[in-house]
């Protein structure tokens, strides 16, 4: 029997987001152009926030006679003064902000260790730390900003197996006292991102602005398409052998939709959500939830949470 998708339903569909303002980081591909196609769709405005803006530029020419409407403002997550800028030029042009949608994200492909521009392991750096700063500068705007909502996009792998739970070192982000895995520091990014959205609903609870993290599916985006010619043909070849456990882009964006839409997600703020998936190793985990537990402990620490935001601020430069 084949899974069972999880699809918004007719009611989040036919909402009319006239009027409301979303901003998706990484707009212009997978999963984030969907989401942002599909608020647009309903009439809603979404700011791209994308490092390639000529990408951005070309995916949204796909837009063209729908209701919404959208703005492209440049955004590289891997540097935290293109953060600072993206925030002043939102905050410049634009008075309320329904929904942010931390959407962008990397693996890299290589073995060797890159870092940012401000000397944070880059996977970690782009998933997380980049989107703290962007959130922490846009929180004001959030909370002016009736029945708001923060979606961060995790993943499965944030989750492990029975025998290898991950988690965030904080001690050891850069991976300066162990040897550098490529595959780890994605994983510690996305136990980051699902602490992220437990940390920020405590601390925003009676706020009106609602989080959540996520698992968006398997999806069949651009995802991991860096890295050599060997790596690149693997993924290749792979592609059609996957297809039926993998998922379209669309269905990959119904998990943020849903987030970010829907009439029930604020009732669960900072909880997990996940499209069903055959990538989980918990095989309780694989039909997915809107919300669902996370089977990994170390996501659900609200303490450290805590611990890991106070490193945070310092990290990126921000007075508390
Ligand atoms: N694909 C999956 O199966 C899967 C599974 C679990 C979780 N996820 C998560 O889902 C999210 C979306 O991924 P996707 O599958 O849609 O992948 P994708 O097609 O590769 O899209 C990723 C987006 O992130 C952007 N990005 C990367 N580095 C950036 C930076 N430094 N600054 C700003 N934007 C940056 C990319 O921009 P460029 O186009 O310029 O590179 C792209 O727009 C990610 O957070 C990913 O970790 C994906």
């Amino acid at each position: 029997m084949g899974r069972k998708i999880l699809w918004i339903s007719e009611e989040t569909k036919a909402k009319d987001l006239g009027g409301k303002v979303y901003i998706v980081t990484g707009a212009n591909s997978g999963v984030g152009l969907e989401t942002t196609r599909q608020i647009i769709k309903q009439g809603g405005h979404v700011v791209m926030a994308c490092r390639r803006t000529d990408a951005a530029e070309e995916a949204a020419l796909s837009f063209t006679g729908l209701k919404g409407s959208y703005d492209v403002i440049p955004l590289d997550l891997a540097d935290l003064q293109s953060v600072r800028n993206f925030a002043s030029a939102f905050l410049g042009k634009y008075d309320r902000l329904d929904g942010l949608d931390c959407n962008a994200g990397m693996v890299s492909m290589a073995s060797e260790k890159k870092m940012t521009k401000d000397g944070i392991e880059l996977t970690i750096g782009i998933s997380y730390y980049g989107h703290f700063l962007l959130t922490e500068l846009l929180l004001d705007i959030l909370k002016k900003t009736e029945n708001s909502r923060i979606a961060i996009l995790s993943s499965v792998v944030h989750a492990g197996n029975k025998k290898n739970r991950h988690d965030v070192h904080l001690d050891d982000i850069n991976f300066n006292k162990r040897p550098y895995n490529n595959f780890a520091a994605y994983s510690e990014a996305k136990v980051a991102n699902v602490l992220y959205a437990l940390e920020l609903a405590d601390r925003l609870k009676d706020t009106g602005v609602t989080t959540s993290s996520i698992h968006p599916g398997w999806a069949r985006s651009n995802f991991g398409s860096g890295g050599n010619f060997l790596t690149r043909l693997a993924f290749s070849i792979m592609a059609p052998l996957t297809r039926g456990m993998s998922d379209s882009n669309e269905e990959a964006a119904q998990t943020s939709l849903h987030c970010l839409l829907s009439d029930d997600a604020p009732s669960h703020s900072g909880a997990y959500f996940s499209q069903s998936s055959v990538l989980y190793r918990d095989r309780e985990c694989k039909a997915g939830g809107w919300p669902m537990t996370s089977p990994n402990p170390n996501a659900r620490d609200l303490a450290k949470a805590k611990e890991m935001v106070k490193q945070s601020y310092a990290m990126v430069g921000l007075e508390r």
